[in-house]
């Protein structure tokens, strides 16, 4: 048996998880900061960083601990090196360097969007590359094809605002607090999806990007003209999103190639409306679909465990010098997308 530790601090969530190569998860343990930062409607990177000072080393300990197992036991030690916010990522990263270099054991470093990109292959045995992957999560909205650990060719991002950042926005307009994604689905399920008209940004466009910046200013506005009810607002929200990701998935279906399955990871893969509406697609395609369940879809250190046992196996591991990434592009070789606010 391979054991991998894996630690994740890119955002707000402080994890350790242990990881197998049969694909078991011998523990976990995952601190949200949701109480520090909802003041704010955001996360703030100072706050961010400082908690997971505070927690991560205890975290570790007590993951051990939880599956009778100590540091000696692992075979290496996997953290998110990038990207996210930076000073997270290297509270993140030197733990794991310290703790690598006190028991004489590889350091992996992970791009958390691998971790989100191979987790649905922690779930299921069965998945095998290539598969065509929907990432959306807080900060990316990307299709890509995933041939291999380390090989993603990037077919469309989006040219503005991210997924999950189109559902916290909305969420933050409605006056629903943070994390918003969570807290929309529940209101959406209660409302009418017909009852506002909103646009879909890019629908049957050629290009193959997403956008969202504009969906997002049409909730303002239709939150600020007081004519709906906020349940109305969210689920046609939601519904719009939807028809926009089905519209983008489609296409990039026709451009990938051939592939085992169409696959969604990344927080925005909680949402169950979401999955639904991508099952239906992918088995209209004669696809496979693929999701990983709830808690591995949100940021969690089982998948960067996991990208590390995928890594380790291959014999691929990282130089203790290795840096934190603040940016850290899964296709580095992808075209730049033109858009107003392009973040990857
Ligand atoms: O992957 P993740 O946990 O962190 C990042 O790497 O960004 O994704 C968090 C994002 C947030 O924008 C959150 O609102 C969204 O995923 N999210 C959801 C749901 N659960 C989380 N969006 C829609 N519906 C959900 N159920
Ligand atoms: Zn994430």
């Amino acid at each position: 048996m391979t054991l991998v530790l894996g630690i994740e601090s890119s955002c707000d969530e402080t994890a350790a998880a242990l990881v197998t190569d049969e694909r078991r998860i011998l523990a976990q343990r995952i601190a949200s900061q949701d109480a520090e930062h909802a003041p704010y409607g955001g996360v703030v990177p100072e706050i961010a960083a400082r908690a997971h000072v505070l927690r991560l080393a205890p975290l570790i300990a007590a993951t051990l601990a939880d599956a009778g197992l100590a540091l000696a036991d692992v075979d290496a030690v996997a953290a998110t090196a990038g990207p996210g916010l930076i000073g997270g990522v290297m509270v993140g990263l030197v733990t794991a360097k310290a703790l690598a270099m006190a028991a004489d054991k590889p350091l992996i470093a992970i791009n958390h969007l691998e971790g989100h990109a191979l987790s649905p292959r922690l779930a299921d045995a069965t998945l095998e590359y290539p598969y065509l992957l929907l990432l959306a999560s807080g900060g990316h909205c990307q299709l890509l094809r995933v041939a291999g650990v380390g090989q993603y060719q990037r077919l469309a991002t989006t040219i503005d605002d991210a997924l999950g950042e189109a559902f916290d926005k909305s969420a933050k307009i409605l006056g629903l607090g943070y994390p918003g994604g969570p807290a929309v689905e529940r209101l959406a399920a209660r409302g009418n999806p017909r009852a506002v008209p909103l646009p879909r940004p890019l629908l049957g466009a050629e290009e193959p990007h997403f956008s969202f910046a504009g969906l997002k200013s049409a909730v303002l506005r239709a939150a600020e003209a007081q004519v709906h009810a906020p349940e109305d607002i969210a689920a046609s929200f939601q519904a719009a999103a939807i028809d926009c990701v089905r519209d983008r998935t489609a296409r990039a279906i026709t451009s990938a190639g051939p592939v085992n399955a169409l696959v969604m990871a990344g927080g925005v893969a909680a949402n169950q409306a979401m999955r639904a509406a991508l099952a239906r697609l992918a088995a209209r395609e004669g696809l496979r679909f693929v999701a990983p369940p709830l808690a591995l879809c949100t940021d969690n250190a089982a998948m960067i465990g996991w990208a590390g046992i995928e890594r380790l196996v291959l014999g691929q591991v990282s130089d203790l010098e290795v840096a934190a990434r603040p940016r850290w592009p899964l296709d580095p070789d992808a075209e730049p997308a033109r858009g107003a606010g392009v973040k990857a």
